[in-house]
């Protein structure tokens, strides 16, 4: 028995936290992007909420999604069977969608520290509760194993 399957439900449980944390700065860093469509370039509130983002991206966000890839890929190490079921497939979809928004929002950290955003403050609002969206598809997934083979 491999090192990951003898330490399986340990990697399970650290993977679910490192989503946790991913999850809790992917759904607050738009939140902060709201308000700083509203402050003027340069001013104090720029300058605050400039911290409040790269702090988040770099202490929370960052490391959460690189411990969240560890972690699955070493629970896809103990189970490789699970490549062959859709409901991974789908959860997988997920993974690129998050991966992807993550990236998104870490350029457009580095457009308002320029001060060069131009998505106006609806997008952000509208856009926020996305990885949340997807989280929910992705959890029932791989909880329900719906369309098991
Ligand atoms: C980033 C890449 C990811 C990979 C490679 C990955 C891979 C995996 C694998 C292989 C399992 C074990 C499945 C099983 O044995 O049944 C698992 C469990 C789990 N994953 Fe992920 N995952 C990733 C991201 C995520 C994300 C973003 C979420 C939530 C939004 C998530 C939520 C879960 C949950 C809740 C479980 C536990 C399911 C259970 O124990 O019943 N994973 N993941």
């Amino acid at each position: 028995m491999s090192w990951f399957s003898e330490h399986y439900d340990l990697l399970r449980g650290l993977h679910i936290i490192a989503v946790i944390a991913w999850m809790a700065g992917m759904l607050y860093l738009p939140r902060l992007y709201v308000y700083h469509t509203r402050a003027i370039p340069g001013g104090e509130l720029d300058s605050a909420l400039q911290v409040m983002e790269v702090k988040l991206l770099r202490i929370i966000i960052n490391p959460a999604m690189i411990l969240t890839w560890l972690f699955g890929l070493s629970l896809m190490a103990a189970r490789p069977d699970v490549l062959a079921q859709p409901w991974m497939w789908v959860k997988l979809a997920g993974v690129v969608f998050l991966s992807s928004w993550h990236g998104f929002l870490a350029g457009a950290r580095k457009k308002f520290a320029a001060g060069t955003n131009a998505r106006s403050e609806k997008f952000w609002r509208m856009t926020n509760e996305l990885p949340f969206l997807a989280a929910v598809i992705m959890v029932l997934a791989v909880t329900t194993e719906f369309l098991a083979r």
